[in-house]
């Protein structure tokens, strides 16, 4: 199982170690969780602190975009040489600007928040890269795995193949479900941030 490993939360002077970890134990990227303070009340990874982030590793960028006017906001973070982004379902991308994202060879996902219903997905499920289904709500880490998320994952699988990773909630106890759902990747935040860390072993 490919996982991402978010450092969402951590304290700036762990970050270094963190991301040393994630590295050392083959996490396919670094997901980062960029906040604006209007999709969810809480600001994180503006683009000066996400620019440091970049210098700090090698890892492939995987920016999860908790933003209102993906388009714009995400101009500059394209500086970053992402490998994966996705942007919100809720704030309805046009399929122009994820095709353009495609075009340069960046690998490009929808969100959907925990609130919603799958149905914000179908006219994407054709265009996108990969579908980011939430597990917990948007906006903070460490919170609680909510299940009904496995039920969306089934019905996205019943209608497309598309790649599907979960984000929120991924830890030890709730690994052995998810595995079962047959996601192809998961975000893990607090849970990789402890020590012993949790991450698929295969
Ligand atoms: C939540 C973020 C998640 C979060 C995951 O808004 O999108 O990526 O950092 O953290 P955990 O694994 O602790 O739920
Ligand atoms: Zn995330």
């Amino acid at each position: 199982m490919k996982f991402y490993p978010s450092i969402l939360g951590l304290e700036k002077e762990k970050i270094p170690a963190i991301l040393k970890r994630a590295n050392d134990l083959g996490a396919s990227g670094l997901h980062l969780d960029v906040m604006d303070g209007k999709f969810v009340p809480k600001k994180a990874f503006d683009f000066d602190f996400s620019k440091e982030i970049r210098a700090m590793t090698d890892l492939p960028f995987d920016i999860h975009f908790m933003t209102r006017d993906p388009e714009n906001y995400i101009k500059p973070y394209l500086d970053l040489n992402p490998t994966r982004i996705s942007v919100h379902a809720e704030e309805k991308p046009t399929f122009d600007f994820l095709k353009n994202i495609k075009k340069k060879g960046i690998q490009v996902g929808v969100a959907m928040d925990l609130p919603s219903d799958v149905e914000i997905l179908d006219p994407y499920l054709d265009v996108v890269d990969f579908v980011l289904v939430m597990s917990v709500k948007c906006g903070a880490s460490g919170q609680a795995f909510a299940p009904k998320a496995l039920e969306k994952v089934k019905k996205i699988q019943e209608q497309s193949d598309v790649e599907i990773t979960l984000d929120g909630g991924v830890n030890t106890e709730t690994y052995s479900l998810i595995k079962k759902s047959g996601v192809s990747s998961i975000v893990i935040g607090s849970a990789f941030q402890k020590t012993p860390p949790f991450y698929p072993k295969n």
